[in-house]
């Protein structure tokens, strides 16, 4: 085909990224979630998703989802505020109320639409907004559609979120925003110092956990269970049904005053088609698998640290304490993708992160532990970690 100078152009800077390292494909794998997958005819172990609960395949869930498009639809039909809000969207945010212990709750279609609803529906140009450095790539975007005044703070320095939030200019809604699990890191927000902030401050604290909610806490609320905080009022939790929780579709949780604003304002709830009824039912059922099989979380809490302290054991350096998220840092772009390439060709799974994703110098295998693993999963892939990293010359240690 003619390439026109628009295509050419975009050519040339695909053959940049290829060069720096930075070039990325989608792999089609043959099924979704569980431990082991087809990839291209072979058997796959799976090392980095999301799925810490192993809920994607849980009968109640698909059974949830079937009634629900047998009985109501497999489409919504239309936005939340025209004909598409159904009573199953209804009993769903009563149900993430209770779970979150908030006043309120507002689903929407993913959480990374969440995110950018609950900063930017709340906040507006004449606002000011507080950023941890390494947040989600979803409330960074929200930062910015939000065209408030944004600084960020270096990664989980609550002391310097606090001196930015004494410089909001008076009358600004304060938001101090932060991821509760960091994504890429697997380390903790430090969320008592930061709702102290925000607390002296007049802000509002907006936790993104993620990557918390199903996981941490005794109970599997979050991050904010986890510290030993109760929800108060200044807090926003926000969350995803896309990870623990096995399915898809994002929350906000707080106080009535924070929902009903973003039923008014949050253009990620406004103008987009309901989730359908199957996402909606699966999404309920995951909460109540929750609270009903706690010993997936205590499988989950076990097998990462078995996994953490045998990755140290082989001299790899952590970069978070706990938790199922477990970077193994690589730094080079070209080692890291050398590193994912290598231990996919010994049947595992993980591929390579690299910048934008995680900041420039710092790519890494981001490799996940999950409910679903058993121990000899984990040697499998230990073993494979081994050779891979010999393979690439990874220096260790
Ligand atoms: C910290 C964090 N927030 C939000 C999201 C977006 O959630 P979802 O995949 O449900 O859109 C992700 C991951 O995708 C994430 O890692």
């Amino acid at each position: 085909m003619n390439q026109t100078p628009a295509l050419r152009l975009l050519s040339q800077r695909l053959a940049e990224k290829r060069a720096q390292g930075l070039e990325r494909w989608l792999l089609a794998l043959e099924s979704a979630g569980g431990v082991r997958v087809r990839l291209d005819g072979r058997e796959i172990l799976v090392m980095a998703s999301n799925d810490y609960l192993g809920l994607t395949r849980h009968p109640r869930l698909a059974e949830a989802a079937l009634e629900a498009v047998l009985t109501t639809g497999a489409g919504s039909g239309a936005s939340r505020l025209v004909t598409g809000n159904l009573t199953l969207h209804a009993e769903l945010e009563r149900e993430i109320a209770r779970f979150k212990h908030a006043e309120a709750a507002l689903f929407f279609c993913t959480g990374y639409m969440a995110n950018l609803g609950v900063v930017s529906g709340l906040a507006g140009r004449e606002d000011y907004i507080v950023s941890d450095a390494l947040n989600h790539a979803s409330l960074i975007d929200a930062c910015r559609l939000s065209r408030a005044q944004v600084r960020v703070y270096p990664h989980g320095d609550w002391e310097e979120a606090g001196r930015l939030l004494a410089e909001a200019p008076g009358g600004a809604l304060r938001l101090l925003v932060t991821d509760g699990v960091f994504s890429m890191d697997g380390d903790l927000a430090p969320l008592p110092q930061l709702l102290d902030a925000a607390r002296r401050h007049l802000a509002l604290l907006v936790v993104d956990d993620a990557h918390a909610t199903g996981v941490w806490g005794e109970s599997g609320r979050g991050s904010v269970e986890h510290h030993g905080l109760t929800p108060s009022p200044e807090l926003v939790m926000v969350g995803t049904f896309s990870k623990a929780l096995g399915g898809l579709g994002g929350f906000v949780a707080g106080a009535n005053e924070v929902v009903a604003s973003l039923v008014q304002g949050a253009r990620s709830f406004l103008y987009t088609t309901a989730p359908p009824p199957g996402q909606v039912a699966a999404a309920n059922a995951a909460l109540g698998l929750v609270d009903e099989e706690p010993w997936r979380r205590e499988k989950l809490r076990r097998l990462s640290a078995w996994f953490r302290g045998e990755l140290t054991g082989l001299g790899f350096t952590l970069l978070s304490e706990a938790g199922p998220i477990i970077p193994l840092l690589v730094g080079d772009s070209h080692q890291a993708l050398a590193m994912g390439q290598a231990l996919l060709r010994h049947g595992v799974l993980a591929p390579a992160m690299r910048p934008p994703t995680v900041p420039a110098g710092t790519s890494r295998l981001r490799l996940t532990v999950t409910a679903a693993h058993e121990t000899g999963d984990l040697e499998q892939a230990l073993e494979a970690i081994a050779r891979a990293a010999k393979e690439v010359d990874l220096e260790l240690g």
